[in-house]
């Protein structure tokens, strides 16, 4: 009985040191110390010993349950203290998902784009890119502006040479579409474009327009005033409206500058409109014959209009944002809100 008792604790109190958790350390409470325990056995044996050796035996019994009690304590205690090996507690939901790394997005203004050439697309445009450096010929002459015409001056532009420029308006991209490809034509140009204009809330040196050119048979004023509606319902809301003002563009016949209702008030006059009710869209008009001729179109036979609309312009609108320069300067607090 003396041995089997040795035993029982040797296997009780190694188990004990080896437990690895309090779930562990309580399974094997109840195997040595429960009411079915271990030791309920060793009280059964007891009874069939002989009574002179009942009571030593019990103590010894009595005693190895409170060093079997008394380990489980420590080794519990040692646990907690994070001494042994360490709880599996776990601080943390394995099964969410992992952190996701700052990748970034698009620009604002390049989302806009995608935007832009979305809804053109749908109406049958496709997408033409001409360079920003490009030849003055394109920026002007082709465009029906010659040297000293006075109309220059409306399109001050960065000159690299007197034959080469930053483009200043993205109407070169017609030029370089039409000397391309015989009509029918019906393309969108959108890029940045260059003017030596002094930096403040609403100019910058360089911004971007979406150029639009239709060139086909039959095509008049009222398809392009279809078109800019369209796009202007897609791009604000449904029921916007756009009204064309008589203007002058040297590339067009007539031309007219076309605003959009204001979306904020929605044409009841407010401070983003400046009390107008209508905020400026672009320039538009007919294609002026001298272009067509230039490009070698038998503007006889073809009539088209085109439009150039300001994109960050259309942006600062949409999301209310008062200083074109924050596109610009790069602050993530501002570009991280797109
Ligand atoms: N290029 C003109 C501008 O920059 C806009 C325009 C484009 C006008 C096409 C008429 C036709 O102001």
């Amino acid at each position: 009985m003396q041995t089997k008792l040795a035993a029982i604790g040797e296997e009780a109190l190694a188990a004990i040191q080896a437990a690895g958790s309090a779930a562990e350390l309580e399974k094997l409470r109840v195997k040595y110390l429960g009411r079915k325990g271990v030791f309920r056995d060793v009280m059964a044996d007891l009874k069939s010993l002989p009574p002179e050796e009942k009571p030593k035996i019990g103590q010894a019994a009595n005693r190895l349950k409170k060093e079997i009690a008394a380990a489980i304590d420590n080794v519990k205690k040692e646990l907690q203290a994070g001494k042994g090996p360490a709880e599996p507690t776990v601080t943390f939901d394995p099964s969410l998902p992992g952190r996701r790394p700052n990748i970034g997005h698009r620009h604002p203004i390049t989302q806009m784009i995608d935007r832009i050439k979305d809804i053109f697309g749908r109406m049958g445009f496709s997408v033409a890119y001409g360079p920003d450096v490009d030849y003055a010929r394109n920026n002007f002459e082709a465009l029906n502006i010659p040297p000293d015409h006075p109309s220059r001056d409306a399109f001050d532009t960065f000159y690299f040479d007197k034959d080469v420029v930053l483009r200043s308006q993205t109407s070169t991209v017609q030029i370089r579409v039409m000397e391309n490809q015989p009509p029918p034509v019906r393309v969108i140009a959108p890029g940045k474009t260059y003017r030596p204009d002094t930096v403040d809330a609403t100019h910058c040196f360089m911004f971007h327009q979406v150029e639009g050119l239709y060139v086909d048979e039959g095509v008049t004023m009222a398809d392009l005033k279809a078109v800019l509606t369209m796009f202007a319902r897609e791009f604000f809301y449904p029921d916007v409206t756009i009204r064309f003002r008589p203007h002058f563009f040297p590339f067009t016949e007539p031309s007219v500058e076309v605003d959009v209702s204001c979306a904020i008030c929605g044409g009841k006059g407010c401070s983003v409109c400046s009390r107008k009710g209508w905020i400026e869209f672009g320039g538009a008009g007919m294609v002026d014959p001298n272009v067509f001729e230039g490009v070698g179109y038998d503007a006889e036979k073809y009539t088209g209009f085109a439009f150039g609309l300001g994109i960050d312009r259309l942006v600062m609108m949409k999301y209310g944002i008062d200083d074109i320069r924050r596109f610009f300067e790069n602050d993530m607090r501002f570009l991280s809100q797109f």
